[in-house]
Protein backbone atom coordinates (compact mmCIF):
# COMPACT_ATOMS: atom_id res chain seq x y z
CA UNK A 1 0.00 0.00 0.00
CA UNK A 2 0.85 3.66 -0.74
CA UNK A 3 0.64 4.70 3.06
CA UNK A 4 4.38 3.29 3.69
CA UNK A 5 5.98 4.70 1.12
CA UNK A 6 7.57 8.12 1.52
CA UNK A 7 9.33 11.08 -1.13
CA UNK A 8 12.42 13.29 0.21
CA UNK A 9 12.03 16.49 -0.74
CA UNK A 10 14.84 18.81 -0.40
CA UNK A 11 14.23 22.24 1.21
CA UNK A 12 16.92 24.08 -0.03
CA UNK A 13 17.37 28.12 -0.23
CA UNK A 14 16.14 28.36 3.05
CA UNK A 15 17.93 30.49 5.98
CA UNK A 16 19.15 26.91 7.35
CA UNK A 17 23.16 27.63 7.32
CA UNK A 18 24.74 26.62 10.51
CA UNK A 19 27.01 28.66 12.52
CA UNK A 20 30.00 29.38 10.89
CA UNK A 21 31.61 29.08 14.05
CA UNK A 22 34.06 31.48 13.62
CA UNK A 23 36.88 29.29 13.69
CA UNK A 24 40.47 29.85 11.94
CA UNK A 25 40.83 28.83 8.00
CA UNK A 26 41.23 25.05 8.78
CA UNK A 27 37.39 25.04 9.33
CA UNK A 28 35.48 22.73 7.04
CA UNK A 29 33.29 25.48 4.94
CA UNK A 30 29.49 25.13 5.73
CA UNK A 31 27.45 24.87 2.97
CA UNK A 32 24.19 26.40 2.94
CA UNK A 33 21.15 24.48 1.35
CA UNK A 34 20.80 26.51 -1.59
CA UNK A 35 24.88 25.21 -2.38
CA UNK A 36 24.16 21.79 -1.65
CA UNK A 37 20.18 21.01 -1.00
CA UNK A 38 21.30 17.04 -0.16
CA UNK A 39 22.83 17.37 2.90
CA UNK A 40 20.52 15.82 6.11
CA UNK A 41 19.62 19.06 7.34
CA UNK A 42 17.88 20.01 4.27
CA UNK A 43 15.81 16.88 3.88
CA UNK A 44 12.82 16.27 5.62
CA UNK A 45 10.80 13.52 4.85
CA UNK A 46 6.75 13.97 3.40
CA UNK A 47 4.42 10.92 3.17
CA UNK A 48 3.12 10.23 0.04
CA UNK A 49 -0.32 11.45 -1.25
CA UNK A 50 -0.23 13.97 1.70
CA UNK A 51 0.27 17.10 -0.67
CA UNK A 52 -1.14 19.10 -3.13
CA UNK A 53 2.07 18.19 -5.42
CA UNK A 54 2.29 15.08 -5.04
CA UNK A 55 -1.43 14.32 -5.92
CA UNK A 56 -0.68 16.59 -8.54
CA UNK A 57 2.22 14.84 -9.73
CA UNK A 58 -0.32 11.64 -9.87
CA UNK A 59 -1.87 12.83 -12.86
CA UNK A 60 0.84 14.28 -14.62
CA UNK A 61 -0.09 17.50 -13.53
CA UNK A 62 1.37 20.96 -11.54
CA UNK A 63 0.44 22.55 -8.59
CA UNK A 64 2.28 25.90 -8.46
CA UNK A 65 1.86 29.16 -6.47
CA UNK A 66 3.05 32.88 -7.33
CA UNK A 67 5.90 33.75 -4.58
CA UNK A 68 6.63 37.66 -3.92
CA UNK A 69 7.80 38.70 -0.61
CA UNK A 70 6.91 36.30 2.14
CA UNK A 71 9.69 33.93 0.11
CA UNK A 72 11.77 36.81 -0.21
CA UNK A 73 11.23 37.02 3.48
CA UNK A 74 13.47 34.05 4.23
CA UNK A 75 10.87 32.75 6.82
CA UNK A 76 11.68 28.78 7.00
CA UNK A 77 8.31 27.07 7.57
CA UNK A 78 6.93 29.14 4.70
CA UNK A 79 9.67 28.28 2.63
CA UNK A 80 9.24 24.78 3.48
CA UNK A 81 5.67 24.56 2.87
CA UNK A 82 5.97 25.90 -0.79
CA UNK A 83 8.74 23.47 -1.14
CA UNK A 84 6.27 20.60 0.22
CA UNK A 85 3.10 21.61 -1.31
CA UNK A 86 4.36 23.15 -5.06
CA UNK A 87 6.12 21.22 -8.08
CA UNK A 88 5.56 24.80 -10.04
CA UNK A 89 6.54 28.45 -8.78
CA UNK A 90 5.58 32.04 -10.60
CA UNK A 91 7.05 34.93 -9.50
CA UNK A 92 4.44 36.83 -8.44
CA UNK A 93 6.16 40.08 -9.06
CA UNK A 94 9.88 40.13 -9.74
CA UNK A 95 9.79 40.07 -13.29
CA UNK A 96 8.14 42.70 -14.29
CA UNK A 97 9.33 45.55 -15.80
CA UNK A 98 9.86 47.58 -13.27
CA UNK A 99 11.76 45.41 -11.20
CA UNK A 100 13.92 43.39 -14.01
CA UNK A 101 14.33 46.99 -15.94
CA UNK A 102 14.55 49.28 -13.86
CA UNK A 103 16.56 51.88 -15.93
CA UNK A 104 16.64 51.64 -19.45
CA UNK A 105 19.28 48.55 -20.80
CA UNK A 106 19.60 47.93 -16.90
CA UNK A 107 18.36 44.61 -15.83
CA UNK A 108 18.08 43.39 -12.09
CA UNK A 109 18.00 39.44 -11.94
CA UNK A 110 18.81 38.97 -7.92
CA UNK A 111 14.96 37.72 -7.17
CA UNK A 112 14.13 36.26 -10.10
CA UNK A 113 17.42 34.43 -9.65
CA UNK A 114 16.98 33.24 -6.07
CA UNK A 115 13.23 32.25 -7.04
CA UNK A 116 14.72 29.99 -10.04
CA UNK A 117 17.44 28.15 -7.76
CA UNK A 118 14.89 27.61 -5.06
CA UNK A 119 12.49 26.23 -7.73
CA UNK A 120 15.58 24.04 -9.31
CA UNK A 121 16.97 23.18 -5.92
CA UNK A 122 13.04 21.51 -5.21
CA UNK A 123 12.03 20.10 -8.36
CA UNK A 124 9.92 22.80 -9.20
CA UNK A 125 8.95 24.21 -12.59
CA UNK A 126 8.89 27.66 -13.11
CA UNK A 127 6.66 30.34 -15.03
CA UNK A 128 7.89 33.56 -16.14
CA UNK A 129 5.34 35.96 -15.56
CA UNK A 130 5.17 38.65 -17.35
CA UNK A 131 6.78 40.10 -20.80
CA UNK A 132 4.20 42.61 -21.61
CA UNK A 133 1.75 44.14 -19.68
CA UNK A 134 -0.43 47.05 -19.15
CA UNK A 135 0.88 50.55 -18.28
CA UNK A 136 1.04 48.50 -14.72
CA UNK A 137 4.24 48.17 -12.77
CA UNK A 138 6.55 49.71 -15.58
CA UNK A 139 9.64 51.97 -15.07
CA UNK A 140 8.99 55.75 -15.41
CA UNK A 141 11.67 55.86 -18.08
CA UNK A 142 9.38 53.40 -20.29
CA UNK A 143 6.35 55.28 -19.74
CA UNK A 144 7.03 58.91 -19.69
CA UNK A 145 9.97 58.25 -22.27
CA UNK A 146 8.04 59.30 -25.98
CA UNK A 147 9.48 56.82 -28.08
CA UNK A 148 8.77 56.16 -31.54
CA UNK A 149 6.86 53.24 -32.56
CA UNK A 150 10.41 52.28 -33.84
CA UNK A 151 12.32 52.70 -30.68
CA UNK A 152 9.74 51.38 -29.06
CA UNK A 153 9.60 48.00 -31.16
CA UNK A 154 13.07 47.84 -30.43
CA UNK A 155 13.35 48.16 -26.82
CA UNK A 156 10.66 45.56 -26.19
CA UNK A 157 12.44 42.99 -28.72
CA UNK A 158 15.58 43.72 -26.47
CA UNK A 159 13.39 43.28 -23.30
CA UNK A 160 12.51 39.79 -23.95
CA UNK A 161 15.89 39.03 -26.05
CA UNK A 162 17.37 40.00 -22.34
CA UNK A 163 14.81 38.57 -19.96
CA UNK A 164 13.62 35.26 -21.37
CA UNK A 165 17.75 34.90 -23.44
CA UNK A 166 18.56 35.10 -19.59
CA UNK A 167 16.31 32.38 -18.36
CA UNK A 168 17.23 30.29 -21.50
CA UNK A 169 16.56 26.49 -20.72
CA UNK A 170 15.33 27.18 -17.04
CA UNK A 171 11.80 28.32 -17.48
CA UNK A 172 9.28 25.70 -18.48
CA UNK A 173 6.87 28.68 -19.44
CA UNK A 174 6.21 32.69 -20.20
CA UNK A 175 3.35 34.63 -19.53
CA UNK A 176 4.62 36.59 -22.80
CA UNK A 177 1.20 39.07 -23.23
CA UNK A 178 -0.79 39.54 -20.28
CA UNK A 179 -4.49 41.04 -20.45
CA UNK A 180 -4.52 42.18 -23.80
CA UNK A 181 -8.36 42.18 -24.22
CA UNK A 182 -11.00 44.18 -22.71
CA UNK A 183 -14.66 42.98 -21.84
CA UNK A 184 -15.60 43.69 -25.83
CA UNK A 185 -12.75 41.69 -26.97
CA UNK A 186 -11.41 45.24 -28.07
CA UNK A 187 -7.86 45.48 -26.84
CA UNK A 188 -7.32 47.05 -23.73
CA UNK A 189 -6.86 50.55 -23.12
CA UNK A 190 -7.54 50.56 -19.27
CA UNK A 191 -7.18 54.91 -17.64
CA UNK A 192 -3.69 54.06 -17.25
CA UNK A 193 -3.00 53.13 -20.61
CA UNK A 194 -1.12 50.74 -22.80
CA UNK A 195 1.50 52.26 -24.20
CA UNK A 196 2.00 49.03 -26.51
CA UNK A 197 -1.46 49.29 -28.32
CA UNK A 198 -1.04 53.13 -28.56
CA UNK A 199 2.58 53.28 -29.77
CA UNK A 200 2.47 49.73 -31.85
CA UNK A 201 -1.26 48.96 -32.70
CA UNK A 202 -2.49 45.05 -32.27
CA UNK A 203 1.01 43.93 -33.64
CA UNK A 204 2.66 44.40 -30.38
CA UNK A 205 1.39 41.01 -29.30
CA UNK A 206 2.95 38.86 -32.44
CA UNK A 207 6.18 41.02 -32.08
CA UNK A 208 6.44 39.77 -28.74
CA UNK A 209 5.26 35.88 -29.07
CA UNK A 210 8.10 35.49 -31.84
CA UNK A 211 10.64 37.53 -29.41
CA UNK A 212 10.39 35.57 -26.74
CA UNK A 213 10.09 31.78 -29.43
CA UNK A 214 13.48 33.12 -30.81
CA UNK A 215 15.32 33.67 -26.90
CA UNK A 216 13.80 30.69 -25.80
CA UNK A 217 12.71 27.59 -28.34
CA UNK A 218 12.52 25.82 -25.35
CA UNK A 219 9.82 27.74 -23.76
CA UNK A 220 6.48 27.29 -23.36
CA UNK A 221 4.85 30.65 -24.61
CA UNK A 222 1.54 31.43 -22.99
CA UNK A 223 -1.33 34.38 -23.72
CA UNK A 224 -2.36 35.52 -20.30
CA UNK A 225 -5.91 36.80 -19.20
CA UNK A 226 -8.48 37.13 -16.65
CA UNK A 227 -12.47 36.79 -17.04
CA UNK A 228 -11.53 34.01 -20.33
CA UNK A 229 -13.36 31.43 -17.84
CA UNK A 230 -16.33 32.63 -18.92
CA UNK A 231 -17.97 32.53 -22.45
CA UNK A 232 -18.34 35.90 -24.06
CA UNK A 233 -16.99 38.49 -26.38
CA UNK A 234 -13.26 38.45 -24.31
CA UNK A 235 -13.26 34.64 -24.69
CA UNK A 236 -14.03 34.34 -28.07
CA UNK A 237 -11.13 37.05 -28.47
CA UNK A 238 -8.44 35.31 -26.92
CA UNK A 239 -10.19 32.11 -29.15
CA UNK A 240 -9.56 34.39 -32.62
CA UNK A 241 -5.96 35.41 -31.53
CA UNK A 242 -5.06 31.62 -31.22
CA UNK A 243 -6.68 30.64 -34.37
CA UNK A 244 -5.04 33.51 -36.22
CA UNK A 245 -1.61 32.42 -35.30
CA UNK A 246 -1.81 29.05 -35.62
CA UNK A 247 -2.99 29.89 -39.15
CA UNK A 248 0.23 32.23 -39.80
CA UNK A 249 2.45 30.01 -37.83
CA UNK A 250 3.05 32.74 -35.17
CA UNK A 251 4.59 30.99 -32.09
CA UNK A 252 2.11 30.48 -29.25
CA UNK A 253 2.13 27.43 -26.87
CA UNK A 254 -0.69 27.81 -24.21
CA UNK A 255 -3.75 29.64 -22.90
CA UNK A 256 -3.29 30.85 -18.95
CA UNK A 257 -6.68 31.20 -17.53
CA UNK A 258 -6.24 33.68 -14.33
CA UNK A 259 -8.86 32.35 -12.70
CA UNK A 260 -9.90 34.92 -10.23
CA UNK A 261 -13.05 34.43 -8.94
CA UNK A 262 -15.17 36.13 -6.70
CA UNK A 263 -17.99 34.01 -4.37
CA UNK A 264 -21.39 36.57 -4.61
CA UNK A 265 -23.53 36.96 -1.62
CA UNK A 266 -25.91 34.08 -3.51
CA UNK A 267 -22.87 31.66 -3.80
CA UNK A 268 -22.39 32.59 -7.79
CA UNK A 269 -19.69 33.59 -9.44
CA UNK A 270 -17.48 30.41 -10.27
CA UNK A 271 -18.61 28.91 -13.05
CA UNK A 272 -19.85 25.03 -13.02
CA UNK A 273 -17.38 22.70 -13.52
CA UNK A 274 -19.38 21.71 -16.71
CA UNK A 275 -18.68 24.59 -18.17
CA UNK A 276 -15.06 25.26 -16.99
CA UNK A 277 -14.48 21.83 -18.90
CA UNK A 278 -16.37 22.99 -21.81
CA UNK A 279 -13.81 26.35 -21.72
CA UNK A 280 -11.02 24.29 -21.47
CA UNK A 281 -12.07 22.19 -24.21
CA UNK A 282 -12.84 25.03 -26.27
CA UNK A 283 -9.11 25.57 -26.20
CA UNK A 284 -7.55 22.60 -26.40
CA UNK A 285 -9.22 21.88 -29.74
CA UNK A 286 -7.14 25.02 -31.10
CA UNK A 287 -3.75 23.06 -30.48
CA UNK A 288 -2.76 24.58 -27.06
CA UNK A 289 -1.94 23.42 -23.80
CA UNK A 290 -3.69 25.05 -20.60
CA UNK A 291 -2.81 26.35 -16.98
CA UNK A 292 -4.60 27.86 -14.55
CA UNK A 293 -2.17 30.76 -14.11
CA UNK A 294 -3.46 32.83 -10.87
CA UNK A 295 -6.19 30.80 -9.35
CA UNK A 296 -7.58 32.79 -6.25
CA UNK A 297 -11.60 32.63 -4.89
CA UNK A 298 -12.47 35.67 -2.76
CA UNK A 299 -14.90 35.93 -0.24
CA UNK A 300 -16.69 38.99 2.10
CA UNK A 301 -14.31 39.65 4.52
CA UNK A 302 -15.36 39.96 7.55
CA UNK A 303 -18.37 38.24 7.41
CA UNK A 304 -18.65 35.48 4.93
CA UNK A 305 -21.53 32.96 5.87
CA UNK A 306 -20.76 29.26 6.14
CA UNK A 307 -22.92 29.48 2.78
CA UNK A 308 -20.24 31.40 0.91
CA UNK A 309 -17.31 29.75 2.09
CA UNK A 310 -19.01 26.56 1.09
CA UNK A 311 -19.40 27.87 -2.37
CA UNK A 312 -15.85 29.07 -2.36
CA UNK A 313 -14.41 25.50 -1.39
CA UNK A 314 -16.80 23.78 -4.13
CA UNK A 315 -15.43 26.50 -6.66
CA UNK A 316 -11.87 25.20 -5.73
CA UNK A 317 -13.16 21.29 -6.21
CA UNK A 318 -14.97 22.29 -9.69
CA UNK A 319 -11.95 24.54 -10.99
CA UNK A 320 -9.43 21.36 -10.13
CA UNK A 321 -11.95 18.74 -11.33
CA UNK A 322 -12.53 20.78 -14.67
CA UNK A 323 -9.02 20.90 -15.42
CA UNK A 324 -8.04 16.85 -14.59
CA UNK A 325 -11.18 16.80 -16.97
CA UNK A 326 -9.20 18.18 -19.90
CA UNK A 327 -6.14 16.30 -20.95
CA UNK A 328 -4.20 19.25 -21.73
CA UNK A 329 -4.59 21.30 -19.12
CA UNK A 330 -1.70 20.76 -17.24
CA UNK A 331 -1.13 23.08 -14.37
CA UNK A 332 -2.83 24.89 -11.72
CA UNK A 333 -1.55 27.76 -9.95
CA UNK A 334 -2.71 29.62 -6.72
CA UNK A 335 -1.87 33.53 -6.52
CA UNK A 336 0.18 33.38 -3.25
CA UNK A 337 -0.20 30.43 -0.71
CA UNK A 338 -1.69 31.93 2.64
CA UNK A 339 -4.87 34.40 3.04
CA UNK A 340 -1.96 37.20 4.82
CA UNK A 341 0.04 37.28 1.55
CA UNK A 342 -2.39 37.83 -0.58
CA UNK A 343 -3.15 40.60 -3.62
CA UNK A 344 -7.32 40.78 -2.77
CA UNK A 345 -7.61 42.84 -0.02
CA UNK A 346 -5.85 45.76 -1.15
CA UNK A 347 -7.09 45.44 -5.09
CA UNK A 348 -10.64 44.84 -3.92
CA UNK A 349 -11.08 46.07 -0.23
CA UNK A 350 -13.70 44.40 1.71
CA UNK A 351 -12.83 40.85 -0.25
CA UNK A 352 -9.95 38.16 1.34
CA UNK A 353 -9.55 34.88 2.19
CA UNK A 354 -9.15 33.71 -0.80
CA UNK A 355 -6.47 30.99 -1.15
CA UNK A 356 -5.64 27.87 0.60
CA UNK A 357 -3.93 28.11 3.45
CA UNK A 358 -4.66 30.74 6.51
CA UNK A 359 -1.87 33.58 7.91
CA UNK A 360 -1.05 30.26 10.11
CA UNK A 361 0.24 27.93 7.80
CA UNK A 362 -2.61 26.13 8.28
CA UNK A 363 -4.43 24.18 5.71
CA UNK A 364 -8.52 25.62 5.06
CA UNK A 365 -11.43 23.91 3.58
CA UNK A 366 -10.35 25.50 0.64
CA UNK A 367 -6.96 23.08 0.39
CA UNK A 368 -9.31 19.69 0.80
CA UNK A 369 -11.45 20.79 -1.61
CA UNK A 370 -8.93 21.32 -4.22
CA UNK A 371 -7.16 18.34 -3.19
CA UNK A 372 -9.71 16.52 -2.73
CA UNK A 373 -10.27 16.79 -6.68
CA UNK A 374 -7.15 15.36 -7.79
C1 LIG B 1 -0.42 41.56 -8.75
C2 LIG B 1 0.51 41.29 -7.59
O1 LIG B 1 0.10 40.13 -6.89
C3 LIG B 1 0.53 42.47 -6.65
O2 LIG B 1 1.48 42.27 -5.62
C4 LIG B 1 0.86 43.74 -7.43
O3 LIG B 1 0.77 44.86 -6.58
C5 LIG B 1 -0.07 43.91 -8.61
O4 LIG B 1 -0.04 42.75 -9.42
N1 LIG B 1 -3.03 39.82 -12.78
C6 LIG B 1 -1.70 39.57 -12.99
C7 LIG B 1 -0.74 39.67 -11.86
O5 LIG B 1 -1.33 39.16 -14.09
O6 LIG B 1 0.53 40.07 -12.28
C8 LIG B 1 -1.24 40.58 -10.78
O7 LIG B 1 -0.34 40.50 -9.68
C9 LIG B 1 -2.64 40.20 -10.37
C10 LIG B 1 -3.58 40.33 -11.54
Amino acid sequence: MRANVHSLIAIAGLSLMAACGGGGTSEPAVKTCAEDPTQSKCVVVVPADSTLRLSAAKTSRYFGAAQDQMFFNQNAAYNALLAKEFNMLTPGNVLKWDTVHPQRGTYSFTKGDALLAFAQANGMKMRGHTLVWLNTQMPSWLLNGGFSADTLTQILKDHIATVVGHYQGQVYAWDVVNEAFAGDGSIQVPASGNIWFSTLGKSYIETAFRAARTADPAALLFYNDYSLEFPGAKQDAAVALITDFKARQVPIDGIGFQAHFQINPDGTGVPSKASLTATFQRFAALGVKIHLTELDIRVRTPGATQAELSAQAQGYSDVVGACLAVAQCEAIVVWGITDAESWIPSAFPGWGQALLFDASLGKKATYTAAKGAM
